[in-house]
Order: structure tokens, then sequence, then C-alpha cells
């Protein structure tokens, strides 16, 4: 039952919720207008204190595909946290307001700070350099849609794999199904931290290899995960210059690459891919932003209890 559950964290549902959550977003898919009114009456809060442009957008399209409607902020600086005011009481004031409340902040936890405090369900929509569960939702969806299930991949996930939020939530989400490989295709610099290594990789015996050229990965990856190096989470500008162009994904690579392979990317992009690559029907990444918004309608019905 997901009725006023918050979503953290995507290990906060188990598999069964999971598919709950796709089966409902493939019906909506299906027949979006046999879901146009489910919300009605209901209001989601978005409080941004990062800035967005898909899960923002998306959540806010997905609330009025479903019926309710949407306030909120996208500038924490034109809300009172300008003046001090903690999350804490932020969300205990927007409790009062709204049923359902998608958060992204830059500090790791923030959302599950609201969550403690709030009366109606917190989603986090990003928390600094930690986790993005709804993005994981999204990819989930897109591999589902496209490969049927989540097993038997070999999956290349290549970027800033240190700062990606995108990228631990995703790893945390697959390792949860069976014979699947990673290829960790990263600078040095930019390697997935240890406690995913650690406690996702190695406690669940799961294969992974971590590689430098992306090159090394193409001909083995059935699913490849592109990432931008993220340049607000570097101390030092220089460093993220030095990175940022290290991979670009162009024709010639995608030319080594399986027929069935994907091309996933949570978006933005930057230099990471080059535009050649957008007309390879392999390049699924606009389309998977668009199932961000059917997801997050799957996601904010369950929660709000308005759909089985
Ligand atoms: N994928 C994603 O989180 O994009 P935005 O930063 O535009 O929301």
């Amino acid at each position: 039952m997901l009725k006023g559950r918050n979503l953290i964290d995507p290990m906060d549902f188990s598999l069964k919720e999971l598919e709950e959550v796709f089966q409902l977003a493939d019906s909506i898919i299906e027949n979006p207008q046999q879901y146009s009114e489910v919300a009605k009456g209901k209001i989601l809060a978005t409080l941004f204190y990062e800035p967005s442009t898909r899960t923002r957008l998306s959540f806010e399209a997905a609330m009025l595909r479903l019926g309710g409607q949407v306030l909120g902020f996208s500038d924490a600086n034109s809300s009172s946290v300008s003046k001090g005011e903690s999350v804490a009481d932020t969300i205990r004031t927007i409790s009062c307001y709204a049923d359902v409340a998608a958060m992204r902040h830059p500090k790791e936890g923030s959302a599950m700070v609201a969550s403690i405090y709030s009366t109606i369900p917190v989603i986090n929509a990003g928390d600094g350099g930690h986790q993005h569960p709804t993005q994981t939702l999204t990819d989930l969806l897109t591999i589902r849609r496209t490969k049927g299930d989540f097993t038997n991949n070999v999956i290349a996930i290549c970027g800033d794999l240190k700062f990606g939020r995108t990228v631990h939530s995703l790893v945390k989400a697959l390792s949860r199904y069976k014979n699947n490989k990673f290829l960790l295709v990263s600078p040095n610099e930019l390697r997935i931290p240890d406690y995913i290594k650690k406690e996702v990789l190695e406690k669940n015996n799961i294969e992974f290899v971590e590689l430098e050229k992306l090159e090394d990965a193409m001909q083995e990856a059935d699913i490849l995960y592109m990432t931008r190096v993220q340049k607000e989470r570097f101390f030092n500008e220089d460093d993220y210059v030095r990175l940022k162009d290290r991979y670009i994904l162009n024709k010639e690579m995608m030319d080594l690459a399986k027929k069935d392979m994907i091309v996933l990317h949570p978006l933005p992009r930057v230099n990471e891919i080059s535009y050649e690559v957008d007309n390879d029907e392999r390049a699924i990444y606009f389309q998977q932003a668009k199932y961000g918004m059917y997801v997050r309608m799957a996601l904010m019905a369950k929660l709000m209890g308005v759909c089985e």
C-alpha cells in the first residue's frame, strides 16, 4: 500500500510496489483520458531549492494531467528560505496547503528531514549528490518498456559517477534484479563512491568493472547510461574544465555498439552526447524524459491514494 508514503530513496519501495507503479504508468500511457480527473481537488507543491527543467516541469505536468493543481517555488530566494526559514518549518507550512510535495535541495538528506516533519507525502526530487529516486523510476520504466524487464543486462554507466545522484540511485535499484553486470566508465577522480561499491555491488555479489575508456564498454553494453559532469558539485573550476569533455559519445562509437543497445541520459546534456547521435533510433533520452512524466503521474496517484 503506497497511500501516504514518502519516496526518499529508491529502496523505499519493495519490488512488488515498484511493479504496481510501473503497471499503473503503463495503463496511463495506454489510456491517459481515463486518468485525467482522478486528482481533481488535489494540490502538488514543488519546492525546488536547485534549478531543474525536467523534474519540476514533469511533476507539474503530471499533476495537471491527473486533473489536480500545482503551487510552489523554483527559486528558494523567492520564498522565506531567503529569510532563514528551515526545511522543517517550510514543509510543516506546505503541509497545510498541499496534498503531496516534491522537493529538490542541494544538501544530502534534506528530503529525509522534510519527510520527518511533513504530514503529506514527500518525494525526493534530488538531494545534493546523493539520490534522485524519481529519475530512477523514469530510467526503470524506460528500460522496462524497451527491454521487457530489468534482468540479464550489461549496463555501461559513463561520466561523473562520483557526484551523479542519478547514477547512485540507478545502481542501487538495478542491483535488486538478477544477472546484471555494470561497466562503470569514469575518469579516476570521478569514480563511483566506495559505499556504492561495497554496500551495494560487492554485498550483493554483482559483477562490475571500472573502466576509463568508453570505447572499451561499447561492444558489450545492452544499456548505455551517459551522464554529464556535475559542474555545481565541484569545489575547483579548473578540475571541472579539465574533466568536463572527457567523454563525448559520437556516431563512430555508436557503430561499435549492439544493434539493440539503448542510450539513456537523465539530461540535461552538455557535450557528452554529440547531436548527430540524436538521430540514431537507439538514442531514446527524450522518450525517457516523456516516460518521466507518466511515471510521476503513477507515483503521485499511488501516494495520494486516488488510484489502486
Ligand atoms: N534529470 C533531471 O533531474 O533533470 P532536471 O535537472 O532538468 O530536473
